[in-house]
This record gives structure tokens, C-alpha cells and sequence, in this order.
């Protein structure tokens, strides 16, 4: 569905995103995981020729960015990073007002934005202005207002930044929906736990660059294993790890070691270097992000 060669974006020399490549398939989810500043929204208003690329190829369906972006944009949803809702209409125009953009006729509309309405329980705020609305109320105002034109392709660019769990669930909740009804779903994130929970595939992105690209036990796999045992780091503890030919990295204090089998090697430090906290966990892609960046998620 969307497929990106090489593709690069400067502002003014400055590279935001850097000979990036990726391919989005039909249906599935696809993320975009970094923290703040890695190029995230850089990429997704390429995808939506809001933002014309520096270099490098961007097609989208099967169409070139630079030359059919008004095709393309037919086959869009997009929820940006901001709500950017306006404040002067109610819920109910807002939708309405959105899909004269697309030039739907308004029988049709009305039907539709009724139904959209009940699908992301915003039926009893239709008459609402938008300012009494929670932010995950927005949210989810923003999410169907996405879905007003029958996207083939839905860009969630952060659905649920600054949103409390309840309200983060219900929008998962509903993006889970959208892929089972077919709907081509990108989006990005800074939160790893979305991330792991959501997407199908995805690539880690850091300063313009993708890091890692795979389904996110994949990328858990790939980098690290199943499994970490932790520990404080000092001499004895890495000395025992080099005698039993552990993989292992030091994070300040502490060393985490990458392992299948964390019983074995959770008993040799008992064994010879006792009387220090061990712990042992199943690997998560944050603990892929530390290990390939050397640093926590950026807020
Ligand atoms: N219009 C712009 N002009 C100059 N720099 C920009 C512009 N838009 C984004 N950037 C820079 O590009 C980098 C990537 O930004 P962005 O794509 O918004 O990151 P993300 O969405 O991952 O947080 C940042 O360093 C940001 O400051
Ligand atoms: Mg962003």
C-alpha cells in the first residue's frame, strides 16, 4: 500500500528524515516507534503530500507522491498529531463540515456520520461544542472524522498522546476494529507499549534513521532474545559473565543480560557472586530500544 525507497526530507539542510525505506502491505498495522523528534510526523505528512520529499521515492497505492496527490489523498484518513477540531462548530458539523471536503453528498453524509457517531460512542455528543469534550472524547472525534471518505488508508499519527488508559483503550479498541474491517492502518507512536500492543510490523526510528524493522516480537528476538536477567553491574558479576560466555550490556548501575535460558544463568551468579538482587523478565522492545540507541524514549 505504501512503499518508500530511499527517502529523505532536509528543512533547510537539516535531516529529519534520513534514506528511510519501508513497506506498508494491505490491512495489516504498520508503526512508526521513536521518541520525540526522530522524524515521526516528518514521514506521515510526506505519505500525505502535505510535505513534499527531498529525495528518494514514495508511492502510495501504486502513485507517486510528487504527482498524484490528489488521487492519493481520496484514499487518506488522516488523524494528526494535533486535534486541530473547530472550536466555533458542534460535533455534529465539524463531521459534516469535513466531508464537503470530499465532496459527499449530504444525504449520504448525515447517514454516515450517524453511524460513525455510535461506532466510537459519540452519539449523545452530537449537539456538543467541541470545548466541553474530554481529550479522549476529541480523540475519538478526530478518529471518525478520519474515517468520513471510507479510507483505504488510515494515518493515526500519536492516537492516544496524553490520553488516560481508559481512553486509551477504547481507541485501541478501535483500531483493532478498523484493521478487522480491512482499513490499511499507519501509525506512529512514542509509546512502547502501543506499539507492542498494536502494530503488526513496524520500524524504530531515531534521528531520521530506522533502527530496526519487523513484527515486534521479531525485533524483540532479533536483538536481544526472550529473555533478560538483571543485576547489579560490578567486577565479580561481569567476571562470572565472561566465564560463562554470557551476552550482556552495561547499563550504569545495573547489567542486563540477554539469555533463553534465564534459570542457568540466574543460578551461576547465585552461585558465584551471591547476595546480589537478580531479576529475570521476558524482553520487551523497550528493552530493544535501549540497547540499539543506548538511551531511554525521549518524552
Ligand atoms: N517545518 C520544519 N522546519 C524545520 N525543522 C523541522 C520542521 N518540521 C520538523 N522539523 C524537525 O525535524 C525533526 C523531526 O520532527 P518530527 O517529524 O516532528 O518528529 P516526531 O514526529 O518523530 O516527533 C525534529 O528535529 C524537528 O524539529
Ligand atoms: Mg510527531
Amino acid at each position: 500500500m505504501i512503499v518508500a525507497k530511499g527517502l529523505n526530507k532536509s528543512f533547510d539542510g537539516f535531516v529529519a528524515v534520513d534514506e528511510i525505506s519501508f513497506n506498508v502491505k494491505e490491512g495489516e498495522i504498520f508503526g512508526f516507534l521513536g521518541p520525540n523528534g526522530a522524524g515521526k510526523t516528518t514521514t506521515m505528512n510526506m505519505i500525505q503530500c502535505i510535505s513534499p520529499k527531498t529525495s528518494g521515492t514514495l508511492e502510495v497505492m501504486g502513485m507517486d507522491v510528487n504527482t498524484h496527490q490528489r488521487e492519493i489523498k481520496k484514499f487518506l484518513g488522516v488523524v494528526p498529531q494535533e486535534n486541530n477540531l473547530d472550536p466555533d462548530l458542534t460535533v455534529y458539523e465539524n463531521l459534516l463540515a469535513y466531508s464537503r471536503y470530499f465532496n459527499i453528498p449530504r444525504e449520504i453524509a448525515e447517514k454516515r456520520i450517524d453511524e460513525l457517531l455510535n461506532f466510537v460512542q459519540l452519539t449523545g455528543k452530537r449537539d456538543t461544542l467541541i470545548e466541553p469534550l474530554s481529550g479522549g472524547m476529541k480523540r475519538r472525534l478526530v478518529l471518525i472524522r478520519a474515517l468520513i471518505n471510507k479510507p483505504k488508508i488510515l494515518i493515526l499519527d500519536e492516537p492516544t498522546v496524553g490520553l488516560d488508559p481508559q481512553a486509551r483503550h477504547l481507541i485501541w479498541e478501535k483500531i483493532k476494529s478498523l484493521r478487522s474491517r480491512g482499513v490499511t492502518i499507519v501509525l506512529t507512536t512514542h509509546y512502547l507499549e502501543e506499539a507492542a500492543r498494536l502494530c503488526d510490523r513496524l520500524v524504530i526510528m531515531d534521528y531520521g534513521k530506522i533502527l530496526a524493522e519487523g513484527s515486534p516480537s521479531e525485533i524483540v528476538r532479533e536483538y536481544i532474545g526472550t529473555d533478560i536477567v538483571e543485576t547489579e553491574n560490578d567486577p565479580s558479576v561481569i567476571a562470572c559473565l565472561k566465564r560463562h560466555a554470557a551476552r550482556f550490556e552495561t547499563l550504569e548501575d545495573t547489567v542486563q543480560i540477554y539469555t533463553e535460558n534465564p534459570q542457568e544463568i540466574t543460578y551461576q551468579l547465585l552461585k558465584e557472586c551471591p547476595s546480589r538482587p537478580i531479576t529475570a523478565r521476558q524482553a520487551s522492545l523497550e528493552d530493544v530500544f535501549l540497547k540499539l540507541t543506548g538511551k531511554k524514549l525521549r518524552e
